[in-house]
């Protein structure tokens, strides 16, 4: 039995999160879930918005599935760790909680899969892609200063050891799901030393992968060909900031945020969330789109090996999906965030 970690989160998190394991659980498959709390509600019960027993959890489990969480925009807004690990004390200095625990639980690569589900209008057809996302470096890592009163300043870092760790679960990963072509997104061409070595280290892992073609592009070039033509794309390579941005374009290539799921995935733990946020304008009023987190969920499920349940909540979403009766306003229709749910419990 996998015991799951789950993180409700903020705003829309606690309804849509509840609806995947409701779906979860109803697939048969083997998981315990264990609930902890994050985000607003436990900065106000805890005094801190990411409890270190929230990391042991999932330490302990190695599997979580996390709604979004909610960050303030500007200001000193930080989320401080102060924890033991391993009889050492490690301290962290966050910007939001969700970079706190990509870095503490050390999940260095993102994965977003991107593709068509029928009966999710769109503006395209064919769009099959995947996203690998570094995920613990870049501009994205918040160091940044004041030099004075109206300068500020950011530090961009990139590692081949983080790069090629991303590119080599890329890899293969593609070659594991029979996909064909690796795409590496940069600016290599300005930032020549960290975007250079960013595109240099993916170029040197495809040298190891024979059967998969390798192409780059450069990052604006290749938001407006996502646009033109995505079905040509398979696999996408991209530091973390690019990453970041290109996946929601992506999801709007397919129908919105409302169906984006990801997995964040390290050497021990892995943790599954929507790439959406908190979307507080419609919190805790029953029309949030639980399709990204039900589909995380089933990244989930095929991280561990529960590929029957996987397939059936596919298959059980896709045919609710398909018959457009029972599906949120954002699809179109006019069910709410249980009604949806409940259909979608029903056809497994
Ligand atoms: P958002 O993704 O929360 O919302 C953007 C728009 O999409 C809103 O109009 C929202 O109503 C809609 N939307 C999002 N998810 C939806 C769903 N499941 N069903 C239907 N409509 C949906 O992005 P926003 O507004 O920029 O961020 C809100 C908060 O979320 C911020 O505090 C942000 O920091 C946080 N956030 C957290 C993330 C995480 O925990 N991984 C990721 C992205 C944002
Ligand atoms: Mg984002």
């Amino acid at each position: 039995m996998n015991k799951v970690t789950v993180v409700p989160g903020d705003g829309i998190g606690p309804e849509v999160v509840g609806a995947a394991c409701a779906i979860i659980k109803a697939s048969g498959a083997k998981v315990e879930f264990e609930e902890v709390m994050v985000g607003l509600r436990a900065e106000k019960e805890f005094g801190t918005a990411l409890p270190v027993s929230v990391l042991e959890s999932i330490e302990r489990n190695k599997l979580a599935l996390k709604g979004p969480t909610q960050t303030p925009f500007g200001g000193n807004y930080r989320i401080n760790i102060e924890r033991v690990k391993n009889g050492k004390e490690m301290r962290g200095d966050y910007p939001s909680i969700a970079i706190a625990l990509r870095k503490e639980l050390q999940l260095y690569v993102n994965v977003r899969p991107i593709k068509n589900y029928p009966g999710v209008a769109s503006r395209y057809e064919n769009v099959d892609l995947v996203i690998f996302r570094e995920n613990s470096e870049d501009l994205y890592v918040g160091n940044e200063r004041m030099i004075d009163d109206n300068t500020a300043e950011a530090i961009k870092i990139i590692t081949r050891g983080a790069t090629e760790r991303t590119a080599r679960y890329g890899f293969e990963y593609l070659k594991r799901t029979g996909r064909k072509k690796m795409t590496i997104g940069h600016k290599a061409n300005v930032m020549k030393l960290t975007d250079g070595l960013f595109l240099k280290t993916g170029q040197d892992v495809a040298g190891d992968f024979p059967d998969i073609a390798c192409d780059s592009r450069v990052i604006d070039a290749l938001c407006m060909e996502l646009v033109i033509k995505p079905e040509s794309f398979d696999g996408l390579l991209l530091a973390n900031l690019f990453g970041d941005i290109v996946s929601d374009l992506a999801a709007g290539l397919v129908g919105g945020l409302g169906v984006a799921p990801g997995a964040n995935i390290g050497k021990s733990c892995a943790m599954f969330e929507a790439v959406h946020g908190s979307a507080p304008d419609i919190a805790g009023k029953d029309i949030a789109n639980p399709m990204a987190v039900i589909l995380s969920g089933v990244l989930m499920l095929r991280h561990i090996g529960e590929i029957a349940a996987a397939d059936r909540i596919d298959a059980a979403l896709t045919q609710v999906l398909a018959e457009k009766k029972h599906v949120t306003r954002d699809l179109g229709g006019t069910a709410g965030t249980k009604a949806f749910t409940a259909a979608i419990i029903a056809k497994l």
